[in-house]
């Protein structure tokens, strides 16, 4: 899924240097240490709980499958962020995927999120699809500004979508990209390869 970009790739950021690549098996132990150390109300956006080694273990199965491309964002040997390109060639959406990013507490505002945002954006772009989304806590104001930023946009709120440990509820907010329609705007302006992975 990751037809036209070569992994690793490294960009500064104001957390140092950061090593992009791509998630495998072998990341495994990896990515717990990295997952149990995010606040639970910041993996409610996420289907499943991915501190929990049954849920990691699925999504390397995923991953192996072709269904999931993961991003690791690695600093001095540790995982900081992930972000997550998830699609199903099967379903009535095979062009539309989900990203999905997480980023470590102590490595936050640091322009982490934003170079996996636009990587796994590159990604996602590279794998041809026309339709983006991601979603959200409504309370994740950092996520949202950031893939605003990027050009998506509100598409639909679900009311108590989630529940937390404790059983409080909360909304979720969907956010779109419908890319194909910025191409295609971009091309008819002349700029054919403003959109591009
Ligand atoms: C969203 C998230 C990945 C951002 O990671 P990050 O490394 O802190 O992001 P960055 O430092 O690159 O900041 C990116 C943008 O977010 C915005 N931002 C960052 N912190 C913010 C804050 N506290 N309040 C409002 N906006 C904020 C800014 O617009 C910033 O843009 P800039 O580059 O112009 O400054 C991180 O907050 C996170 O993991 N949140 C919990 C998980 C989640 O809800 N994910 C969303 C589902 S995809």
């Amino acid at each position: 899924m990751s037809e036209t970009r070569c992994y690793p790739r490294h960009v500064k950021t104001d957390a140092g240097d950061i090593e992009f690549r791509l998630m495998t098996r072998a990341d495994e132990a990896a990515v717990m240490e990295f997952a149990q150390k995010l606040p639970s109300h910041d993996l409610l956006f996420l289907p499943r709980n991915i501190s929990q080694p049954k849920v990691l273990s699925a999504w390397v199965h995923e991953i192996e499958r072709g269904a999931i491309t993961s991003l690791l964002a690695v600093k001095a040997g540790r995982v900081v962020g992930c972000g997550t390109l998830v699609r199903d060639p099967h379903s009535w959406s095979p062009h539309v995927g989900e990203i999905r990013m997480v980023v470590s507490l102590d490595v936050r505002g640091q322009g982490v999120g934003r170079a996996l945002s636009q990587e796994t954006f590159a990604v996602a772009l590279g794998a041809g699809l026309g339709k983006l989304s991601v979603q959200m806590t409504v309370d994740q104001q950092a996520a949202i500004a950031l893939f605003e930023s990027l050009g998506f946009k509100a598409e639909a709120l679900l009311r108590d979508h989630v529940r937390d440990v404790d059983g409080k509820t909360h909304d979720i907010v969907v956010l779109g990209h419908n890319v194909a329609q910025v191409r295609a705007q971009m091309e008819a302006y002349g700029l054919p390869d403003a959109v591009q992975p």
